[in-house]
C-alpha cells in the first residue's frame, strides 16, 4: 500500500479518509464471498475457548481499542475479558484466574511496554495472541498466535485508522468464537459506507473545531458505557496534536469533581450513542450547560434531538464507537491545523516507542 501523502497536506487527514476501505478490506479478508468467517486458524480459537478469561494488553489508542473490544468478547463470547495498561501490568500484575488467555493489541507490534508483558507472561508459560497492524515485527512473532489487524501503513502519530482496524478485527474474532445474534458481515458493510458518510462531512467538523477550540485551553469528552471509552480516545486525539488540555471520561464522575472546572463557554463534546444511557447522559449535558459549558452533542439517529451538532448514522449500538470515534478524530484535526501546529508530528511524541 502507498504510503505516499498524495495530494493530501498531512498524513492524518489520508488515515481518516482510509478508514471506509480499511473497513471493507479487513471484511474481505476475514469473510469469504459466502459470509462465512476465514483467516482465523481453528488454533486460535481452540486456545481461547479453553481460557476461562482474556486479558487485553496495549498501550495508548490501542489500549483505548481494547477498552471496546472486552465488549464484543463480553456479549458475543461469553468471556469474562480485562483491559490492561501494558506499563502498569509489567510491573503490577494483577491477580490471574486459573486459565488465562493473552490478546496483545498494537499498531506497530513494537512497543517496548507490551513486549515486556510479553515475555512476563510466556514465562508464566501462558497462550498469547497478537493483533498487529504490523506483521512480522516482535509482538506477533514472540506471541502464540498473530492475526493482522490490516489497517495498511500508518504513518501519522496520531493514531486513527488503526484504532478503528483494531476495534473491528477484534468484533470478528469475537464473532468466530460466539455469536453476535446479527449478521456481522453486513452491519460492518453498513459500518463502512456510514464511516464514509461521515468523513465526507469534513466541512461541518471544520466549523465545529474552530468555533469551539480556537482560543480554548481546556476541553472535555463525555460519554457512557462504549462511548465513555470512546471518549478517552476522542480526548487523546484532541490533546495529543493540538495540545489543547483534553479530558475524556465517564460522564457519571462529573458530579463527583470535574464539574468544577467548568467555566463559560469550556468545550463539553458528548458522545450519545447508547440507549440505556442516553437519558442520563442528556441530564449530563444540560447540567454543564447550565453551568456555562458549551456542550456539543454528537447523537446517534435513533436518540438524536434538536440541537445536536451532528447525527451520527444508525448502525448496531454496540459498533457504534466505529462511527462517533471519526468526528473526533477530524475536529483534532482542524482544531490542530487552526492552531498552525504540524498534525503529523507532535511534540515529544513517537510513532512506536521501543523504551520502557
Ligand atoms: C505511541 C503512539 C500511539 C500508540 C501507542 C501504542 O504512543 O504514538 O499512537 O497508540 O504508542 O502503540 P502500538 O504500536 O503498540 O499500538
Amino acid at each position: 500500500e502507498d504510503t505516499d501523502k498524495g495530494a493530501y497536506p498531512y498524513y492524518m487527514l489520508k488515515e481518516i479518509d482510509e478508514q471506509a476501505v480499511v473497513a471493507r478490506n479487513i471484511a474481505g479478508h476475514y469473510y469469504d464471498e459466502d459470509g462465512n468467517l476465514q483467516g482465523i486458524p481453528c488454533a486460535v480459537t481452540d486456545a481461547i475457548e479453553e481460557a476461562d478469561r482474556l486479558y487485553i494488553v496495549a498501550a495508548g489508542t490501542s489500549y483505548h481499542a481494547g477498552l471496546v473490544g472486552k465488549r464484543y468478547f463480553e456479549q458475543w463470547a461469553k468471556i469474562p475479558t480485562e483491559v490492561h495498561i501494558a506499563s502498569e501490568f509489567a510491573y503490577d500484575q494483577p491477580m490471574l484466574s486459573e486459565k488465562p488467555f493473552f490478546i496483545f493489541l498494537s499498531q506497530s507490534g513494537e512497543t517496548a511496554d507490551s513486549r515486556e508483558v510479553l515475555d512476563n507472561v510466556k514465562k508464566q508459560g501462558f497462550p498469547a495472541l497478537t493483533l498487529a497492524n504490523v506483521m512480522n515485527s516482535t509482538l506477533t512473532r514472540e506471541a502464540d498466535f498473530a492475526l493482522p489487524v490490516l489497517a495498511g501503513p500508518e504513518i501519522a502519530v496520531a493514531s486513527t485508522k488503526a484504532y478503528t482496524a483494531q476495534v473491528l478485527v477484534q468484533a470478528i474474532l469475537a464473532a468466530a468464537l460466539g455469536n453476535p445474534g446479527f449478521d456481522l458481515k453486513a452491519e460492518l458493510a453498513k459500518v463502512a459506507v456510514e464511516i464514509q458518510a461521515i468523513t465526507d462531512e469534513k466541512e461541518t467538523f471544520k466549523k465545529i473545531a474552530e468555533d469551539a477550540l480556537v482560543g480554548q485551553h481546556s476541553a472535555f469528552y463525555i460519554g457512557r458505557g462504549l462511548d465513555a471509552a470512546v471518549a478517552l480516545e476522542a480526548a487523546l486525539k484532541l490533546k495529543e496534536i493540538s495540545y489543547i488540555q483534553t479530558e475524556g471520561f465517564a460522564a457519571g464522575e462529573l458530579k463527583h469533581g470535574t464539574i468544577s472546572l467548568i467555566e463559560d463557554k469550556t468545550p463539553v463534546f458528548a458522545l450519545l450513542t447508547q440507549s440505556k444511557t442516553a437519558g442520563l447522559l442528556r441530564g449530563e449535558v444540560a447540567q454543564v450547560a447550565a453551568r456555562g459549558a458549551n456542550t456539543i452533542v454528537f447523537a446517534s439517529e435513533n436518540l438524536a434531538k434538536e440541537g445536536d451538532a451532528f447525527v451520527l448514522p444508525q448502525v448496531n449500538e454496540l459498533l457504534m464507537p466505529l462511527l462517533a470515534v471519526i468526528p473526533a478524530q477530524l475536529i483534532a484535526y482542524y482544531a490542530t491545523l487552526a492552531r498552525g501546529l504540524d498534525v503529523d508530528r507532535p511534540r515529544n511524541l513517537a510513532k512506536s516507542v521501543t523504551v520502557q
